[in-house]
């Protein structure tokens, strides 16, 4: 900028000329009238209206004037500039209505397209009652723990106090993978999850609280209520002092986690397997009915055919000798376990009625399931 004029002499400034402001307008409109789009139109608005453009240094020479002189200069400069501001909004308000209407055209959606997307998938039911279930034992402190679906011999019948000569051995119920060979064990299909009690033992020192669920396969045909491959869950708790209470207590609290509270509860009827002793088949209250419907014609229900119980599974003591064969002494520490089936919860639960659904992983069966997470 040129220093203040104090001497009043008539000075003139270069870009104060007439000829110099026409030009500077006539560049700046030039440039508005050809900016095609709003990007170019934006650089031709720093170029000829920003802080550095020709106009606005010609306006700040106005000052080194003569005074004069000033009033004249100032309106030559207002109406140029006024004049590129106007030509600016007015091409500005043209590129927007262009570009709105070439938008309409390019970004057009047509709605009556065919649907090509795929739906989304659900998650599958056996899946969330599994975790449904480890998680009312995860908020009780039991850690989740598995085991391999292939698996030794020893751990899934000997160590399990499962003799040589004991039924569900036989080839009628057992996928073998390979023979014993000289003292090494065979290798079979785990046919239940007992044999994550095992590893649980022999990998963790007592007190142990864990829950174990997972795939098991035996030699059933597949029919409606009979599969080769199904699921389990199975629990293990050893500590000092545990009994039957323990487990009858933690079977009423799993029941009414399931469930919902009012009525539910579980029974035990004395039955028989090698590892646990005394043992018991475990029995909840139908859910449905809550018991309503025994003696009462007037009330079927279909769920537990007016027996007013549902059979979940197997359940008992840890047998001593199970406890000896992981190393735990069975004069300190006593146990409880039980083991049932998530597809034949999921079935009374949610009114299945055949089990091939559960695996045919056809999405019209999982989808209505998709809510529940
Ligand atoms: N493993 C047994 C089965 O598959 C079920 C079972 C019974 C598990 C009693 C247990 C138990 O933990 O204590 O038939």
């Amino acid at each position: 900028m040129s220093a203040p004029n104090k001497s009043y002499d008539p000075i003139e400034v270069e870009a104060l000329k007439p000829e110099e402001i026409d030009r500077a307008r006539e560049a700046a409109l030039a440039a508005i009238a050809a900016a095609g789009d709003l990007d170019a139109l934006r650089e031709a608005k720093a170029a000829h209206a920003g802080a550095t453009a020709p106009l606005a240094l010609a306006n700040r020479e106005i000052g080194a004037l003569p005074p004069q002189a000033r009033a004249e200069a100032g309106k030559r400069v207002g109406a140029a500039r006024g004049a590129v501001t106007r030509a600016l909004a007015a091409r500005e308000e043209e590129l927007e209505a262009e570009r709105d209407e070439r938008m309409l055209v390019e970004e057009a959606v047509d709605v009556t397209l065919p649907y090509d997307r795929r739906p989304a998938g659900a998650r599958h039911p056996l899946t969330t009652l599994s975790e449904r279930i480890e998680d009312i034992f995860v908020a009780m402190g039991y850690e989740v723990a598995e085991g391999p679906e292939v698996e030794a011999e020893w751990f899934n019948f000997d160590a399990l106090n499962m003799d040589l000569d004991h039924p569900a051995r036989a080839e009628s119920d057992t996928f073998f993978v390979a023979g014993s060979e000289g003292r090494d064990s065979g290798t079979v299909l785990r046919t239940h999850t007992s044999p994550v009690q095992i590893r649980s033992m022999l990998d963790r020192e007592p007190p142990i609280y864990v829950i174990c669920p997972g795939r098991v396969y035996r030699t059933d045909e597949l029919d409606a209520t009979h599969t080769p491959v199904f699921n389990q869950v199975e629990l293990l708790a050893v500590d000092e002092g545990l009994t039957m209470a323990d487990l009858k207590g933690t079977l009423d609290h799993m029941v009414q986690s399931l469930f919902g509270g009012e009525g539910m509860r579980t029974r035990l009827r004395p039955d028989y397997f090698p590892f646990t002793e005394p043992s018991a088949e475990m029995d909840m209250v139908c859910y449905v009915c809550r018991g309503a419907s025994v003696g009462n014609p007037d009330r079927p229900c279909r769920t537990c055919s007016s027996e007013g119980w549902i059979e979940l599974g197997g359940c008992g003591v840890v047998n001593p000798r199970v406890l000896t064969a992981c190393g735990i002494d069975p004069e300190r520490y006593s146990g409880f376990a039980f083991g049932f089936g998530i597809e034949r919860m999921l079935m009374f639960r949610h009114n299945v009625r055949d089990m091939r659904d559960l695996i045919e992983a056809d999405v019209r069966f999982t989808r209505p399931f998709g809510m529940e997470i």
